[in-house]
């Protein structure tokens, strides 16, 4: 039995497999209509969210399945002080697999060190989303037709978003990738990001603080919001979270076939006029979770099985 906490565990061979599936889903879903009859996904949501909890219930559905769980701490026992080593020994005896968002760093790892079910880290606190990852990169192969040989630009909140790092960490696997990090100068991402995982590999990376500058060069756009719940204090929240607006004359100074993506949702960073611009792929984004997250509780059942 396997679970995934982060997105390096999953070969690159493993990532296209379910990529290749995820694609599979996309067209001919009837095809895998009953593949999860009779079995249950349940989603363990310590902190907000609208899709990434919304995309596990209609992958599951969509699978044939069922859904239990909540959707805050508050309406949990965590309100009582369970812990989460407690609650997964007990939804260990209720499903066949779980999906766990918590707002601490390495929540979910402890739970499946206790869990006799998959467990899948559906976001950590400042750390890890390896479902949004997939879902990345579902979006740039599907759209661009390859993940080597790309200028990627991440732009806004590249210290504590968790998507950011996950997808770094995933990118650099592939040939011929670079890197340009758009942030003020108090986001900038992890030193180890930076070090252990940039300059450790030998990634071209170019940290920059105008869009306007890096924005003629990029392949892909990765915005990103403030992220508001892990500021210690609101003045530094609200000097910082409309730094970046992506609008129609900043997109000008963008190539004709440079993607636009967001892990949603978007506050201020993009407007709304630019989602009518077809380089505009946040939306579709959204939409590819849902395949992605079908293909990888299958294979996480498939391999609870073998
Ligand atoms: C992201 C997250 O939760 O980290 N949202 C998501 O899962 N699509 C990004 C964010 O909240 O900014």
């Amino acid at each position: 039995m396997r679970h995934l906490m982060n997105p390096l565990d999953l070969t690159v061979e493993e990532i296209s497999e379910i990529l290749d599936l995820a694609n599979d889903m996309e067209v001919n879903p009837k095809k895998y209509a009953h593949s999860c009859d009779g079995l249950k996904l349940a989603t363990l949501f310590y902190e907000p969210s609208t899709r990434t909890r919304l995309s596990f219930e209609a992958a599951m559905l969509n699978l044939g399945g069922s859904v239990l769980g909540f959707s805050s701490a508050d309406s949990s026992s965590a309100a009582k002080g369970e812990s989460v080593s407690d609650t997964i020994r007990v939804i260990s005896g209720y499903a066949d697999i779980c999906a766990m968002r918590h707002p601490k760093e390495g929540a979910p790892l402890v739970a499946s060190m206790k869990s006799s079910i998959p467990v899948i880290n559906a976001g950590d606190g400042g750390h890890q989303h390896p479902t949004q990852t997939l879902t990345d990169l579902l979006t740039i192969r599907s759209l661009k037709g390859r993940l080597d040989n790309l200028t990627i630009g991440l732009c806004g909140d590249l210290k504590f978003g968790r998507t950011v790092h996950s997808l770094i960490d995933s990118m650099i696997r592939y040939p011929n990738i670079k890197f340009l990090l758009i942030s003020p100068e108090e986001l900038r991402v992890p030193s180890y990001i930076r070090e252990d995982v940039l300059k450790k590999h030998h990634i071209p990376f170019k940290e920059v603080v105008r869009l306007e500058e890096a924005l003629p060069e990029l392949d892909l756009l990765y915005m990103t919001r403030v992220q508001k719940e892990r500021f210690f204090n609101e003045e530094d929240y609200v000097r910082m979270k409309d730094f970046y607006i992506l609008d129609k004359s900043k997109m000008k100074l963008a190539r004709p076939d440079m993607l636009v993506l967001h892990p949603l949702p978007r506050v201020n960073e993009i407007s709304v006029e630019v989602d009518e611009d077809p380089r505009a792929a946040y939306f579709k984004q959204a939409q590819y979770g849902v395949y992605v997250r079908m293909a990888l509780i299958l294979t996480l059942l498939k391999w609870k099985n073998q």
